[in-house]
């Protein structure tokens, strides 16, 4: 899928500030990253699929790279654009394959206000797909980025596509931040993140990302702190 270079900028500087953002929060980061890579290798060790799709895959800092290059035969790895240095450092591996999608695919359509944009299939087809800190992203980027006005209608459909398509999976992995937690003062401001019906009876784990202590996130907040859930089927 071609994407424009207006929308390819936009991408390319909100995958830095996410990796600005782990270098300036490394400590407090660690315990969510090991937590999500530890339940994806637990979901997946005694399994026998051979491909993998890894859904919002950006840096690779939330997956076990080294237990899924042994243990698949294919590893499709999709984002919307792939940072250049991950492209460098997994070309030498045969079973890795980048793909560029759009998976809300909506994103054109929202920069050049053009409503004729439908859904669109996923253009692979693997035996596991995870989807790794994605589904927030999904609909935080259009706001964040491209300056559109909240729309409940919109981002509900856009999440409950995506979770509709995992299901249809033979085996999926679910990991997603669901509330952001803005510690102002003595106040705690609870934000949804997800605007759709979740899968809760596949949910398997919780867990609290320490996401912002510089205070430089949300202005009025000292911290911020997420709520993460994991859903396998
Ligand atoms: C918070 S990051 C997820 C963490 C990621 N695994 C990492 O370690 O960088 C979200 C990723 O989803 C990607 N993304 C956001 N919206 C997307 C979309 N509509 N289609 C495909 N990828 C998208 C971003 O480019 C980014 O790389």
């Amino acid at each position: 899928m071609l994407i424009s270079k207006q929308l390819r900028k936009i991408i390319e500087k909100e995958q830095t500030g996410i990796f600005n953002r782990y270098l300036q929060e490394k400590d407090n980061w660690e315990e969510h990253l090991y937590k999500t890579k530890e339940f994806i290798q637990l979901e997946l060790e005694s399994c026998k699929y051979n491909s993998v799709a890894i859904l919002g895959s950006g840096w690779l800092l939330d997956l076990p790279m080294d237990f899924l290059i042994q243990k698949f035969e294919k590893i499709m790895l999709v984002d919307i654009v792939h940072p250049n240095a991950i492209q460098n450092k997994y070309k030498k591996y045969s079973n890795v394959e980048f793909i560029e999608f759009d998976l809300s695919a909506k994103f054109q359509s929202i920069l050049e206000k053009n409503e004729q944009e439908t859904l669109l299939d996923w253009p692979f087809q693997a035996d596991v797909v995870i989807s790794v800190n994605l589904l927030s992203q999904l609909v935080e980027l259009p706001q964040d980025y491209m300056k559109l006005d909240f729309d409940l209608v919109l981002f509900a459909e856009i999440q409950s596509n995506h979770i509709h398509n995992l299901k249809k999976c033979e085996k999926f992995i679910l990991i997603s931040d669901i509330i952001e937690h803005q510690h102002l003062g003595a106040e705690i401001r609870d934000i949804m993140l997800v605007y759709c019906e979740i899968p809760l009876c596949m949910k398997k784990k919780e867990w609290t990302w320490n996401f912002d202590n510089s205070g430089k996130y949300f202005d009025k907040a000292d911290k911020v702190e997420k709520t993460v859930f994991a859903f396998a089927n």
